[in-house]
């Protein structure tokens, strides 16, 4: 997705499995959470929130069209594939050749009941070389994305950017205080929450990081919808409205409102070139953790370079970022927040909550 110009669009809601919430739903939902949202904020002032992004030069941003699922494009995909590509060396030998033209619909895994064809469809909003590589490693690709089908990790996975904002009532399941989580968590404001499943791969990176000699400080993570709206709402007044953008999410469009993007401080410019930002640079994915918005990606993420922003995936989702996605979460994400549900439908084991086996 690329963001070319200023205004924010939204496409609606995205509920906790993905879905689009109607603006009916919305609306009821902001008015009911407003008061809930003052009572959460309890003691934490703006003074504190005001200290945790830096400020940096304007970049335009805005939206395309949203992915979509589609069967139309599969042949003009396949043409991209490189005909005499041989399969690389992990290539199951009881699976379909993804290469065999003469039987295109053939299953291309054996746990998968997917065509080649209707994978390259839902790879037809990814960049070019991103559906070549996968179209040519299709049953290692699915093989590899298996891990992420579980829906107990479709929160990790969610897709929150310009287009995809989360409801304003979202707020995680299961957060923790940062310092009082684990005692080799250092480094965090008093007030600060997390993710548990992010708390707990941070204090294991954050002890690998000490026993390099490096000092990680993961200031800040969980942020509610009123608390980023205040945070945006003065760097649009401090900044100016087109710069804010740059840096800032507008409420409902932070990760931080996950509880799985962490802040390492010092947060801003110069964080950059520290020993903890080449530490993480080098080692943050073995934690499963990711760099969202890598330098010289604004115009894919929608948002400046900030090295101190990294999101807990899960080590297999980052694995799978590298491998065959160029090392961009953004078009992972945007990969997989439509084509999940169709994957896990085509999963034979996958739990289904809406299969009549259920019942
Ligand atoms: N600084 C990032 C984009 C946020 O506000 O979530
Ligand atoms: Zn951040």
């Amino acid at each position: 997705m690329k963001y070319s110009s200023f205004s924010s669009r939204s496409n609606g809601e995205q509920g906790a499995n993905g879905e689009q919430a109607t603006s009916g739903e919305r609306g009821a939902r902001q008015a009911g959470i407003i008061s809930l949202c003052f009572a959460a904020l309890g003691g934490l002032t703006l003074a504190l929130l005001l200290s945790l992004v830096e400020p940096s030069a304007a970049q335009p941003d805005g939206a395309t069209e949203p992915a979509r699922f589609s069967a139309r494009v599969g042949h003009a995909v396949r043409s991209l594939m490189e005909p005499g590509r041989s399969a690389p060396g992990a290539f199951p030998s009881n699976v379909t050749n993804p290469q065999d033209a003469e039987n295109p619909a053939a299953r291309i895994h054996p746990e998968f009941a997917l065509s080649h064809d209707e994978l390259v469809d839902l790879l037809q909003n990814a960049p070019d070389s991103i559906r070549k590589r996968i179209g040519n490693e299709a049953p290692a690709f699915l093989q590899a994305a298996k891990p992420l089908l579980d829906p107990q990790q479709a929160e990790l996975l969610m897709l929150v950017d310009r287009d995809h904002p989360l409801p304003s009532a979202y707020r995680p399941a299961d957060l923790v205080p940062m310092l009082d989580f684990d005692e080799r968590i250092t480094g965090a404001a008093p007030q600060a929450r997390i993710d548990r499943r992010a708390a707990t791969a941070l204090a294991e990176m954050q002890e690998a990081a000490r026993a390099d000699g490096v000092e990680l400080q993961p200031w800040w993570a969980y942020r509610s919808y009123r608390e980023q709206e205040e945070l945006h709402a003065h760097w649009r007044n401090e900044a100016g409205e087109e710069a804010a953008h740059r840096f800032s999410a507008a409420a409902g469009h932070s990760e931080h409102q996950l509880g799985t993007a962490i802040d390492f401080a010092p947060i801003g410019r110069e964080f950059h070139g520290t020993p903890s930002d080449r530490w993480l640079s080098e080692n943050a994915w073995r934690y499963g953790f990711s760099l969202s918005y890598p330098e010289g990606k604004e115009e894919i993420t929608g948002y400046m370079h900030e090295g101190w922003h990294y999101r807990y995936l899960g080590r297999k989702a980052v694995e799978l970022k590298r491998e065959y996605f160029e090392g961009l979460q953004q078009h992972m994400l945007e990969f997989l927040y439509p084509a999940l549900p169709h994957l896990r439908a085509a999963h034979e084991d996958s739990p289904n909550p809406y299969s009549p086996k259920a019942f």
